[in-house]
């Protein structure tokens, strides 16, 4: 059985766009593959490295999330990325097949050094370099299918040239991976920016309750050029109708409220219950699997501690591959 890996940075709980670009994959390919689901908090350091707690603080959350969407721990192998050292060894080892020169090009990084105000003159190595332990992460357990949002494309093609690299020089001992990204490859954020995201503050939780859904979409951004509601209305790019368009599963409601916005013969408050509704759908399973492990640490500590022993077993076999065809003794 091929191998899937991905994760989560735990540095809050994850939202909508995680769940359309990775989790609905991960959790539709858990039968089908060998699933590895990594809780990232040596990446998440690497922008939080001041700030321990916040990485502390939502481990679980985010083994939470990954169980409330339906990955099932008896399928998925869910696991802690800092309790497993050969991780950090194999990405020393990474770190000689890369140039300085590829890590720059990486637009990724690019954008998050942009958006970081604290890294504008002092960008720590760390940071700089977490694509290199992404690749580790990745290959530490020869993963060879990578469900992910669009953004992560450039680490997985970063990860492969690694592959490539190290098998060409010391013998065959990684597959390449492949990246899957959902069939909605980046979600708008409420406030209409190209990508939902935690720090832009633009985003749905998995666990916001009903409540909160409310008010973040009646707060939403729509046609800024309709200001009556007589007035016709663009659907393409508005961020409401694209919400419709990915969790409505009514497409006839859809489509009628379509072409009444479009002849001005809608309120945005009404298609904006419409999608509270379809929202609160879309998130009522997810509320229902979460109340087995909302709070119970004990239980979700025991799950990633079990998930990590296994991790780190198959960690230990290839590294132990990774060591012989290195000749290190
Ligand atoms: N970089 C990913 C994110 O920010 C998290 C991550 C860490 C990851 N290691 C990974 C994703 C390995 C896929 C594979 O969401």
């Amino acid at each position: 059985m091929k191998r899937l890996l991905t994760g989560d940075r735990p540095t809050g709980h994850l939202h909508l766009g995680h769940y359309v670009g990775s989790l609905k994959n991960r959790v539709a390919f858990q039968d089908k593959y060998e699933s590895y689901i990594m809780v990232a908090d040596v990446q998440a350091l690497t922008d939080n490295f001041d700030n321990p707690k916040k990485v502390n603080e939502n481990v679980l959350k985010v083994v939470e999330d990954n169980l409330a969407c339906g990955i099932d721990p008896d399928k998925s192998t869910i696991f802690l990325q800092s309790l497993i050292p050969e991780i950090a060894e194999l990405t020393v080892f990474f770190a000689n097949l890369v140039s300085m020169a590829r890590l720059e090009r990486n637009p990724t990084v690019k954008d998050e050094v942009k958006q970081k105000d604290k890294f504008k003159d002092s960008l720590p190595l760390g940071f700089f370099m977490y694509p290199v332990s992404q690749a580790a992460d990745i290959l530490v357990v020869k993963g060879e299918i990578v469900p992910v949002g669009e953004d992560q494309l450039p680490h997985i093609e970063q990860t492969r040239e690694i592959a490539r690299k190290f098998n060409n020089i010391y013998g065959n001992v990684f597959p390449e991976p492949k990246g899957f990204v959902g069939d909605t490859a980046r979600l708008v954020g409420l406030d209409n920016n190209a990508k939902m995201s935690k720090s832009l503050n633009n985003a749905i939780y998995l666990a916001d309750s009903s409540d909160v859904v409310e008010k973040k979409v009646m707060g939403m951004y729509t046609d800024p050029n309709r200001v009556r509601a007589t007035d016709p209305g663009k659907v393409e790019g508005n961020p409401v109708f694209i919400y419709h368009d990915i969790f409505n599963s009514d497409k006839e409601k859809v489509e009628e409220l379509k072409a009444r916005y479009r002849e001005g013969k809608v309120v945005d408050v009404e298609v904006k219950k419409e999608l509270i509704s379809a929202i609160n759908g879309f998130l009522e399973p997810v509320r229902e699997r979460r109340v087995k492990y909302a709070g119970n640490d004990k239980l979700l500590t025991e799950i990633l501690m079990d998930g990590t022993k296994r991790a780190r077993k198959v960690a230990k076999e290839t590294m132990k591959e990774v060591r012989e065809s290195m000749r290190l003794f």
